[in-house]
């Protein structure tokens, strides 16, 4: 039978929870007609639902952010500000920590919704403080040592990352911790060989940003000579400027108080895994090692064990050093005293989930990072929820929802579960899985 669309289908709401036709395809069908006026945020309830428009769209200017600011959820147009107001000014009103779970496929836009939150807190915070400046300057570092070129997106965050906001009572930044979760370190010795993925862009933006000179001093030419970033067989990223971001991440790195000696270190690292992936094991594998032994910075890598490390057991390193760097230039501990209380703001921006035609464990672990953040929104959304309404006595339908714990306790959390059996089976020297 065909039932004809409920008057609120036709002309799209801001608030899903309004829909007459409340079901799947008449929430797609709500954000289609939205996204085709460029609205592209839409609430439901509480959640922002965001769909990339992929293309800038006049709605982050400085008088957005000041219609934004201190204003209740619904009274304007669905925003990312509106969220992020809403957590500042529950923050300072309650007295409690808040979080912002962004969440979505790769490509979807996270890092951009993070990077926008991140904005409009440091613009209302209303300091314009150096530790603002840094907090901000943090993400092309991160960005350029932990995101790449992929399938699905051209600066895909190869990493997750949470980011703790800290304010003081008056509700200005004061700080701010970066923590970091499994970088796919595997990117920087094998990309999928298909014509679209890069290694990580910091290899790339040094190779187009440094002068002759420096270049010369470590021995390295263009993007084109190193097998580790010709495997995806695509060295440049259109809309990407690799130059004009290297000397972005440059000014970044002084900000956060890299020192030249700490900058040239880590190039000269760089450099080695570059040299190291050209490396044909007929050749002089000895003399390189012994090169990058003498010249390695001691902060970087721990001298007596670097023989046995890899590329990518370096380059994690570098990484981990790096953003360690980065949060002792942001994060100030906590004061003892109980008059001088902090709140904080976390944001959540992992790796999206993905799926290719061919999948591998890096995807494997990605895919279970973004299960265990379904869950807790279905748990948030619906369980938690529904518990509430059962315990209070309110009437109400029960609403069908798909959980993915089942899938969950099969992956990752039963006793016999499918990680530790393939722990299990890789420390054998035959595997069979
Ligand atoms: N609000 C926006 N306005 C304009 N362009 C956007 C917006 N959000 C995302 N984009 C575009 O989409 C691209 C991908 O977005 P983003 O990197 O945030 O995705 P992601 O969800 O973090 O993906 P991944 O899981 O791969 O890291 C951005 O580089 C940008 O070009
Ligand atoms: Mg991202």
């Amino acid at each position: 039978m065909v039932r004809p669309m409920h008057p609120s289908s036709v002309q799209g709401v801001e608030d899903m929870i309004r829909l007459g036709d409340l079901h799947e395809a008449g929430m797609v069908h709500n954000l289609l007609i939205r996204h085709q006026e460029h609205k592209i945020y839409t609430y439901t309830g509480s959640i922002l639902v965001a769909v990339n428009p992929y293309q800038l769209l006049p709605l982050y200017t400085v008088d957005q952010i000041q219609l934004y600011c201190n204003k209740r959820i619904g009274e304007l147009p669905p925003h990312v500000f509106a969220i992020a107001d809403n957590c500042y000014f529950n923050m300072k009103r309650n007295k409690r920590d808040q979080c912002c779970v962004i969440s979505g496929e790769s490509g979807a836009g996270k890092t951009e919704s993070t990077k926008l939150i991140l904005q409009f807190l440091a613009a209302i915070s209303g300091q314009h403080s150096w530790i603002e400046q840094q907090i901000l300057e943090a993400n092309p570092i991160l960005e350029a040592f932990g995101n790449a070129k992929t399938i699905r997106n051209d600066n895909s965050s190869r990493f997750g990352k949470y980011i703790d906001i800290h304010f003081n009572q008056n509700g200005v930044i004061e700080g701010a911790r970066i923590e970091q979760f499994l970088l796919e370190k595997s990117r920087v010795c094998r990309q999928v060989k298909a014509p679209a993925e890069r290694n990580y862009h910091i290899f790339y933006c040094m190779l187009m940003g440094m002068n002759v000179e420096q270049k010369k001093m470590l021995n390295l030419g263009t993007a084109s000579e190193y097998t580790y970033l010709t495997m995806g067989e695509c060295t440049s990223c259109e809309g990407r400027n690799d130059a004009k971001e290297y000397a972005h991440i440059r000014s970044a790195m002084k900000i956060l108080m890299f020192s030249d000696s700490e900058h040239w270190d880590i190039s000269k690292l760089l450099a080695a895994i570059l040299h190291l992936g050209n490396v044909e094991f007929e050749g002089r594998l000895g003399i390189l090692c012994a090169w990058l032994f003498l010249d390695m910075p001691k902060t970087v890598v721990m001298g007596s064990h670097f023989l046995f490390i890899s590329p990518q057991g370096i380059y994690g390193r570098i990484f981990l050093w790096i953003v360690n760097k980065i949060n002792s230039a942001i994060f100030n501990p906590a004061s003892q005293n109980p008059k001088k209380t902090r709140y904080s703001i976390g944001l959540l921006d992992i790796f999206g989930f993905e799926n290719f035609d061919n999948n591998s464990f890096e995807q494997l672990c990605i895919n279970i990072a973004n299960e265990h953040l379904q869950q807790f929104f279905v748990r948030h959304v619906f369980k938690l929820e529904q518990e509430e309404y059962l315990a209070e006595h309110i009437s109400w339908n029960n609403i069908d929802f798909t959980d993915n714990h089942q899938a969950l306790e099969i992956i990752a959390l039963k006793p016999m579960n499918i990680i530790s059996l393939i722990d299990e089976e890789s420390k054998f020297p035959k595997v069979s899985a």
